[in-house]
Parts: structure tokens; C-alpha cells; sequence
């Protein structure tokens, strides 16, 4: 039997996943709700399923299996607790939240309920990425000894989203930061140091945000990783990752020109979605969970942390 879903967010992404979720054989997608309700009409007669006027009966309808969260970030914490609440398995988008305090806070209440829940760190499913994770856990490579991760895209968002978006490193770098950490596997990340600036746009100046970052991170083993960050590439959506190690290097080459993280990210986008229903259905435990959102945004603060003191920063 098919698993109902009800969507909240229709945004960039959300439209995108509420797509997928209609040509999704063991899904059906029964209520979206955003509260820009014009849209929300719009795509509820698209998608053929109910607009909710209030986010309510999302929450009490007993034959919702699935709330989908892809509305903007400051509603993830609040949505995720009402549908633990309400038993309901969650997908939420990334990141869970821009204050780490909240992430504990909800982690601690929703422990209780022991929650089903899916974190939209889509990179982990991409074909080629997840084709290094095989080949490390084969031990292709030997030992793991760096990460080498280029993350640019073609332009920047809208300034109103970028305004809202907690920074580069917190909207942005947070999925390299989880690639890293998906690759390390058990070894920890132990200290971070990152730089940024702004040279082509100014603009960034404004918001207290940049558009160029790097970060070099150490392991407790000593894997060293770095990450380089573009708001902005000339070339389209650039998307490349190196794992290095003492028999050789394995390579996540860019496939084809991009302009759009949905189009460079579509298959893992679908496989991410496979993986819901595999949680919802079989009980198998998500690729990105909870807590690989809460490491990643521990990771993000650190920058920040290093990005003003220009120090490295211990993570304890
Ligand atoms: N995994 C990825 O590749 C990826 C890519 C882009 C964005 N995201 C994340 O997805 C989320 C949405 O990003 P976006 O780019 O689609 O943003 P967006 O601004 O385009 O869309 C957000 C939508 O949420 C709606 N909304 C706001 N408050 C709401 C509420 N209380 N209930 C229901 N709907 C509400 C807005 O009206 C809007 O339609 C963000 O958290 C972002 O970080 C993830």
C-alpha cells in the first residue's frame, strides 16, 4: 500500500521534491501546505492532491504516514516536533536549524518518541559521490588520508534568501562538511580552520556573508580535508570530490555542464526519495539522519568561530 505524504513548503526545492514524490510508485502525495497559499493552490491543482489552509490536519489525519518538510529553515525545528509528535516519519530538508541550541533542545524532547527521520543531505545518494563511499569501505584506495572536496555554484541565490540563510557556511558549505563526514566514516573531524572573503560582489558585504570559502579540516586519525567554496563559477554548477589514500586517488568528476543544483543533483534527488520510502516501509535507517544534521551545523558554527578568531578550532 502506498505511503500518504503531506508537504510543507513549496519553494525552489519543495516543488521539486513534491514532483518526485507523485511519480514515486510507493508514495502518494495527499496534502501540500505553504503559506503563500496562492502558490500552494497553484501546485495542489498541478499535483492533484489537497491545498491545506492550516498546517493542523497534516498532523492529525491518521492516514498520514509521512510529513515531507522543505519549507524555509526556521520552520524545520518547530515542524519536525509537531510530527514526532503526531508519530509521523519525517523528511527534512537541510539545514535543521541555524541555532545549535534549538537542534539539542528538539533532539532531547523527541528522543522519547524514538524518531524516524531523514535529513535532505541529497550529495550522499549522488551516483558518482556515494561510488567513492563503496570504493573507501572496499579499501580500493588503502588507507583514507585526504578528502579534497570543490563545491562552486554557478550564481549566488536571491540576496532575500541569502539574507535568511544563516551564511555560506551554514546553507552552503554544511552539505561538504557532511560529505566529509560521510566519507570519514567513524573518525571524527578534532579542529577546523576556515577563511572567506568577497571580491566580485560586494554586495555580500551588506548581509555580513561572503562568497568565497575554504576550509581545511583534520580527523582524529589526521585525514586532512579541504573545502572550497564559490557562491558564483563562469563554468555552470561545480561539484567535484577527490578521496586520497595510500593506494591511490578515486575522483567525482562533474558529468556535464549544469546550471542548477535540481538538474546537477536529480538522481540523487530520486534515490534520497527511494531511501524515505525504504524508512518508511522496511524500517531502514536513512543514509542522513538527525544527528548527521546536528555534526555538520556543530562543523558550520566552528567555522564561523575560526572564520573571526583566524585560529583553528578544537571540536570537542
Ligand atoms: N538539499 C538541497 O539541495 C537544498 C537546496 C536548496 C534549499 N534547500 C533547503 O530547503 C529549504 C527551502 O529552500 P528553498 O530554496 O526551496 O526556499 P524557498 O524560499 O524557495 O521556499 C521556501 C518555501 O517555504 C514556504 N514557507 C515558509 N514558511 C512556511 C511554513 N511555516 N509552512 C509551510 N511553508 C512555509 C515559503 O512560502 C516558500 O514557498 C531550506 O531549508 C534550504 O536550506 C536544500
Amino acid at each position: 500500500m502506498k505511503k500518504n505524504v503531506a508537504l510543507f513548503g513549496l519553494g525552489r526545492i519543495g516543488v521539486m521534491h513534491a514532483k518526485n514524490i507523485v511519480l514515486n510508485s510507493k508514495l502518494k502525495l495527499k496534502y501540500v501546505y505553504d503559506i503563500n497559499q496562492k502558490i500552494a493552490k497553484i501546485y495542489s491543482k498541478k499535483l492533484k492532491c489537497f491545498n491545506l489552509k492550516s498546517p493542523s490536519k497534516a498532523f492529525s489525519d491518521k492516514s498520514i504516514d509521512i510529513i515531507f518538510i522543505s519549507s524555509t529553515t526556521s520552520t524545520h525545528i518547530p515542524l519536525i516536533t509537531k510530527s514526532v509528535k503526531s508519530k509521523k516519519i519525517v523528511f527534512c530538508e537541510k539545514p535543521l536549524d541555524l541555532n545549535i541550541n534549538k537542534v539539542i533542545k528538539c533532539k532531547k524532547y523527541i528522543k522519547k518518541h524514538k524518531p524516524k527521520i531523514q535529513l535532505g543531505f541529497n550529495r550522499r545518494y549522488d551516483p558518482g559521490h556515494y561510488a567513492l563511499k563503496r570504493s573507501l569501505l572496499s579499501g580500493k584506495i588503502g588507507k583514507l588520508e585526504k578528502i579534497i572536496i570543490t563545491s562552486r555554484d554557478p550564481a549566488p541565490p536571491s540576496f532575500k534568501y541569502l539574507k535568511s540563510s544563516g551564511g555560506i557556511f551554514r546553507d552552503m558549505t554544511i552539505h561538504d562538511f557532511d560529505m566529509v563526514r560521510f566519507y570519514l566514516g567513524n573518525d571524527e573531524i578534532k579542529e577546523i580552520f576556515a577563511t572567506a572573503s568577497n571580491i566580485s560582489s560586494k554586495k555580500f558585504n551588506d548581509i555580513k556573508d561572503y562568497e568565497l570559502a575554504t576550509c581545511v579540516l583534520k580527523s582524529t586519525t589526521g585525514v586532512i580535508c579541504t573545502i572550497n567554496n564559490s557562491r558564483h563559477y563562469k563554468y555552470g554548477y561545480d561539484q567535484r570530490i577527490e578521496v586520497f589514500g595510500s593506494k591511490g586517488c578515486l575522483i567525482s568528476e562533474n558529468k556535464k555542464k549544469y546550471n542548477f543544483f535540481i538538474d546537477r543533483y536529480k538522481t540523487a534527488y530520486k534515490l534520497q526519495l527511494q531511501d524515505l520510502v525504504n524508512l518508511a516501509n522496511k524500517n531502514k535507517k536513512p543514509r542522513a539522519s538527525f544527528i548527521d544534521g546536528e555534526k555538520a551545523l556543530l562543523l558550520a558554527n566552528a567555522a564561523y568561530k575560526s572564520l573571526s578568531s583566524k585560529k583553528v578550532i578544537k571540536i570537542t
